[in-house]
């Protein structure tokens, strides 16, 4: 078998998604394979590797196999770029690192939604939007009330979220641009309101309702830290560090949450189940529940002297632990978000008097060391976005079991608009992957008084 690529001149055409792709005519990958030879157009995207159209590959009776899809363009995309090597992330266009600095997580949820920055009057309309939809159905309130107090706040977020649907009959056609407007606005708006009332829960204390005069990262804080016999002062840099938090946690390309939100949309489920299966895919040690393990790392290595233990530890193939936090998927480079966490940590454990903090002096030291560690250069594994994301919440006064949840909050951005896009390209097919079979051939029913 033979796959060759030829190159030629570059076209702009229109692919049977009704999306505008760069498409080279001339460009084909040739496959020679069971003394067959078979031509696939090939892709050219505006920024990123080629890609090889292969859906003709069935009709020939073969599958492409690639598990976990470390090959696999599962589709087109023009919301968010990642350059693995080079460590860059654009979304639509900007990098992490500005939007971090000079815009704010309402700004970049409508970035992602709608593929421009807002003018000041769309910003305007868009905040209202958010602000008129912050409160849940005073019903959803009772849902809690069947978790034990002590259920993770991520078991309860995949429950309250799923069971949205049941509130809005009035806007699930999802081929209405404008109920996908509203699901849109309703899941960024009640996503913190839900993780506050799940934390709250946790703890015993009242429900605290949006408070619309403040912004989308006060609301959050004070939803969460403050109780109806005290008022709560927040610090405008603790506010700034968790909006820039839930800019850096908004959309990251086709991870595994956001492939299982498309999946999940691609059959026609309502947005809020979609979102729901999106948190439930989140919660996992190696994607989104990584900062959660990445700050229990960090205590159970406690002090800079048992660095080299772990780090041990972490190299041994016949030892399942991983330092979590480091290693990516993409990023084979640092990650942009890492470093601006990085910066973000630095300043809220000085903004809160904890800046001689033991963890974050453990964190940095460990990245050290492991960054000069040929087990690590080798296998280019550098800090991800989780690594210092961990301590910064603590630092917040956020409890562990919470990190995944305001992970969830801030990625829900992403995740509406990538599902947006999947449904509002013309022809987007239900995702229905095949296998390589390996079982038993077929073989008759044996009664069980004759079976062994
Ligand atoms: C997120 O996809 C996304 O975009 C996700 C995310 C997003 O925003 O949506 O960026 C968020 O999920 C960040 C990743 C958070 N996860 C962790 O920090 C958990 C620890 N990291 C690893 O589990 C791992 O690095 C993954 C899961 C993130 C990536 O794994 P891959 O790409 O499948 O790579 P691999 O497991 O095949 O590892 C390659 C090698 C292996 O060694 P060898 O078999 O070659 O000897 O690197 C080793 C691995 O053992 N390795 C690690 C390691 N990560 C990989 N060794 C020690 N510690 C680690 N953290």
């Amino acid at each position: 078998m033979a796959l060759t690529l030829q190159a030629n001149s570059l076209k702009m055409t229109r692919s049977n998604f009704g999306v505008t792709i760069m498409s080279d005519a001339a460009k084909k990958a040739s496959l020679n394979f069971n003394d067959k030879n078979i031509d696939f157009p090939v892709y050219q995207g505006t920024l990123g590797p080629d890609v090889i159209d292969v859906t003709s590959l069935q009709k020939q009776g073969t599958f492409t196999f690639d598990p976990g899809f470390m090959s696999t363009a599962s589709c087109e995309s023009k919301i968010t770029y990642i350059d693995g090597e080079k460590g860059i992330l654009l979304h639509r266009g900007y990098p992490i690192e500005q939007l971090c600095e000079q815009s704010n997580f309402l700004e970049v949820a409508y970035l992602l939604l709608y593929g421009e920055l807002p003018s000041k009057t769309e910003s305007v309309r868009f905040v209202d939007d958010i602000n008129n939809h912050t409160m849940v159905h005073e019903q959803l309130r009772s849902f809690f009330n069947g978790f034990r107090r002590d259920a993770h706040p991520m078991a309860v977020m995949v429950g309250v979220v799923g069971a949205l649907s049941a509130f809005y009959h009035d806007s699930l056609d999802i081929n209405n641009p404008e109920h996908r407007y509203i699901s849109a606005i309703r899941l960024i708006a009640k996503m913190p309101t839900l993780a506050a009332m799940s934390y709250k829960y946790s703890i015993g204390q009242p429900f605290v309702y949006p408070q619309n005069h403040l912004s989308y990262a006060e609301n959050f804080l004070n939803m969460m830290f403050s109780v109806p016999c005290e008022k709560l002062a927040l610090d405008p840099v603790l506010v700034r560090a968790m909006d820039r938090i839930f800019i850096i946690h908004a959309d990251h390309e086709q991870n595994a949450s956001t492939s299982t939100v498309r999946i999940a949309g691609s059959t026609g489920a309502n947005p809020f189940a979609c979102i729901s299966a999106g948190i439930a895919a989140l919660w996992g040690p190696a994607h989104g529940g990584a900062n959660e393990a990445a700050l229990n790392m960090l205590k159970e290595i406690g002090t800079v002297d048992r660095i080299p233990e772990f780090i041990q530890r972490a190299k041994d193939p016949n030892d399942s632990f991983r330092l979590m936090g480091f290693g990516h998927r993409v990023y084979k480079n640092f990650d942009p978000r890492a470093k601006v966490m990085q910066k973000t940590c630095h300043e809220v454990l000085e903004a809160t008097g904890q800046g001689d903090s033991m963890l974050f002096k453990v964190a940095k030291e460990l990245e050290k060391i492991a960054l000069q560690d040929e087990y690590f250069i080798q296998r280019k594994l550098y800090p991800n976005v989780d690594f210092y994301s961990g301590i910064t919440l603590s630092a917040l006064g956020i409890p562990t079991s919470m990190f995944t949840v305001i992970f969830a909050l801030a990625r829900t951005a992403g995740w509406v608009s990538q599902w947006s896009e999947m449904i509002g390209q013309p022809g987007h097919k239900i995702a229905r992957p095949r296998q390589l079979y390996t079982g038993y051939t077929q073989r008759d029913f044996v009664p069980v008084d004759l079976r062994k």
